[in-house]
């Protein structure tokens, strides 16, 4: 197994702590280098006591951004606000472009064969944000930029275990589509193992899924949205993806990636197959159900507009 350094930006916030502790924990990374505008250099004092051999080193400010991201095989972006009740992941969007686009030009400069995650909302613009900002710079890949959506996959899995009575470690649910209530789509008819819904039960399973994220804000009531969920799930996708780098096969998981499996969308999510240098394939939908078909068809004009306004943040700003 290879040496692994992974940064992570935005490490002292809600998601970044509990992400650095499970990266502390995993056994595929090496170096773990944690960068955040503040409380950082306490955070990453704090993890360097636990005895496991990854090496903590903390970065603050954006003078020391560079030496976080040199070298880094993997960048994960959990940086920015988080949403408050009444929020919906695109109002985010203001401060959050601003925010994703500048550490992605460090990213560009520092660190441009790196593998980049992006967990900061609202994710169907901000990687699209990321994307220009890399072709600005000239160093875009698209196997190299992934958009997290695992929490969905995770949420799916749990509800659907739950409702079925099946242990968590055998369910899989593949969720497709964007990463914001409306655009996200659980393809029921695609879990391992099978299961049967009624189409009332399919039409609940979906949107208590698709509406899992608005749940944790307003039982927050005011203190930010999903953290652990979020790490966990994140934690998982980055693991998957070292285990893609160091050659492991048949890593599959599902991510918002660039993508031409659906007509005028660029970017999608569907299950990927990791590898070496990210994202090797792109597995498309597979066979959808009418109800999903129809649920497809439904979100489509608000995931484009979300994607372009993410692309008009970086190519026609106002
Ligand atoms: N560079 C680095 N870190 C930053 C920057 C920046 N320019 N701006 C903000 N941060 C840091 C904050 O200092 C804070 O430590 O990002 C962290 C964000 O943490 P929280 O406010 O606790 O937010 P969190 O719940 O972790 O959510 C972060 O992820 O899922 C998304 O919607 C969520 O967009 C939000 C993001």
């Amino acid at each position: 197994c290879e040496a692994r350094k992974v940064a992570l930006l935005g490490a002292a916030g809600g998601i970044g702590q509990p992400l650095a502790l499970l990266l502390k924990m995993n056994k595929f990374v090496t170096e773990l280098a944690l960068y955040d505008i503040a409380n950082v250099v306490g955070v990453a004092a704090d993890l360097s006591h636990c005895n496991t051999p990854v090496k903590v080193a903390g970065y603050t400010g954006p003078e020391e951004l560079g030496a976080c991201l040199k070298g880094a095989d993997l960048i994960v972006i959990p940086a920015g606000v988080p949403r408050k009740p009444g929020m919906t992941r695109d109002d985010l969007f203001n401060t959050n472009a601003g925010i994703v686009k500048a550490l992605v030009e460090a990213v560009a400069k520092y660190a441009p064969n790196a593998v980049l995650e992006i967990i900061t909302n609202p994710v169907n613009s901000t990687v699209p944000i990321a994307a220009e900002t890399l072709k600005a710079a000239g160093v875009y890949d698209p196997k190299r930029l992934i958009g997290v959506t695992s929490l969905d996959i995770v949420r799916a899995n749990t509800f659907v275990s739950e409702a079925k009575g099946l242990d968590m470690k055998d369910v899989d649910v593949p969720v497709i589509g964007g990463h914001a209530g409306s655009t996200i789509l659980p393809l029921l008819s695609q879990t391992t193992p099978p299961v049967t819904f009624t189409e009332a039960e399919k039409k609940a399973m979906t949107d208590k899924i698709a509406n899992a994220g608005t749940v944790v804000v307003e039982a927050k009531a005011g203190k930010g949205s999903a953290t652990l969920s979020m790490a966990y799930a994140a934690a998982r996708m980055a693991e998957s993806t070292l285990l893609g780098l160091n050659g492991e096969p048949n890593i599959y998981e599902c991510a918002f990636v660039q993508s031409d499996v659906v007509a005028d969308c660029p970017y999608f999510a569907t299950k990927v197959l990791l590898g070496p240098n990210g994202v090797s394939k792109v597995m498309g939908l597979g066979e959808l159900d009418a109800f999903e078909q129809a649920a497809l068809a439904a979100m489509l004009p608000q995931l484009k507009g979300e994607i372009q306004k993410g692309i008009d943040f970086v190519k026609n700003p106002p």
